[in-house]
């Protein structure tokens, strides 16, 4: 075990934990400290390789070690460094990390649309979540944004290059969970792109979870494409008897009345998906029959889409019966 201090909190974390794994054990033991945690746009824990490309979870370590208390010099990704006995860490208590981020945050808007108006990551967006409190009002650049030519990569998958952080969760997505990846990012600096090479669509059973992991709205949902916005959807904890191995069948069914916008896998509070689902329960298990209703998801993070709030009694009574099911409009006051 090592004893990690992350802006002040101590605490022991198995060695070989990185440092924003250790925030987030501190957060989960710990709730009110959930605002230590460093932000994370491109590492995905349940994606192995992950991490070390967007630099918005830099931290700086004031003290390496017991042994070797030197700060380090340079601020560190969190994601890719590993916690030492003894080690001190600044995130939030850091000037210095909170004026990187900003610039991370900058560099990161540079060529990303101002989109979010029109865009169905609205609301659950990280970038935005990040613009929102680390951009500054006024962009300094100057120049033209770098746009892409469309590209249609299948009926249910919507690319929206110009959105995109090359982040590569994508990438690993259909790397490691999906059989047969025909996606990747080709070219390199400004001209590197998401592409499918010759324009296959991404048509294998699980290749929807590219939406989820995406944290913009580079790819989004075409079957919930400009149905509504999410915070004005109601999401439902809800199951069902998948028959593809790979897939335990939970998901959060995104309502409006008795209408199944659309369907996401579970995401805990870091954004991350629980467990991936498969084609089927996303894209066509759209009718009510379809699923056991368990209750209301409770979306635990600081963005938009977690300002509502169940509380409407009757919630809870039409949801014990899945068969007569009536949702309240209006009962989630968001
Ligand atoms: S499309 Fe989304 S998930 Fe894929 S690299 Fe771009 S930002 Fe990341
Ligand atoms: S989350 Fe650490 S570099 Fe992207």
């Amino acid at each position: 075990m090592a004893k990690v201090t992350i802006d002040g909190h101590l605490m022991d974390v198995p060695d070989g934990t990185t440092i924003l794994n250790a925030a987030r054990m501190m957060a989960e033991q710990h709730p009110e400290l959930s605002a230590n945690v460093p932000p994370a746009m491109c590492y995905y824990s349940k994606l192995e390789g992950s991490g070390g490309k967007c630099r918005t979870c830099l931290v700086q370590v004031t003290k390496g070690s017991e042994k070797d208390p030197r700060p380090m010099p340079k601020l560190v990704a969190s994601c890719r460094t590993t916690v030492m006995d003894g080690m001190e860490v600044q995130n939030k208590l850091s000037a210095q990390v909170q004026d990187a981020r900003k610039g991370v945050v900058e560099f990161l808007l540079l060529n990303h649309p101002l989109d979010c108006p029109v865009c169905d990551q609205a609301g659950e967006c990280h970038l935005q979540d990040l613009g929102y409190e680390h951009g500054s009002q006024n962009t300094r650049y100057e120049f033209k944004r770098r746009t892409f030519e469309v590209e249609d990569i299948g009926d249910k998958v919507k690319l929206h290059m110009n959105r995109c952080i090359l982040c590569y969760r994508c990438v690993f997505t259909a790397n490691q969970i999906t059989e047969g990846r025909v996606h990747g990012i080709i070219n390199r600096g400004d001209h590197a792109e998401i592409s499918t090479y010759i324009h296959q669509s991404i048509d294998n059973d699980f290749s929807g979870n590219v939406i989820d992991v995406c944290p913009v709205g580079a790819l989004t949902d075409k079957t919930f494409r400009f149905k509504s916005r999410v915070w004005n959807t109601n999401p439902y904890n809800a199951h069902r008897e998948c028959t593809n191995p790979k897939c335990k069948g939970h998901v959060v069914l995104w309502m409006a009345g008795n209408d199944i916008l659309r369907v996401t896998a579970r995401k805990d509070q870091w954004g991350e998906v629980e467990s991936f689902i498969c084609n089927e329960c996303r894209f066509d298990k759209k009718s009510l029959g379809d699923w056991i209703v368990e209750g209301p998801r409770k979306i635990d993070r600081h963005s938009v889409i977690s300002g509502g709030h169940y509380n409407s009694l009757s919630d809870k009574k039409v949801l014990t019966k899945s068969t007569t099911f009536a949702v309240m409009e209006g009962s989630r006051k968001d």
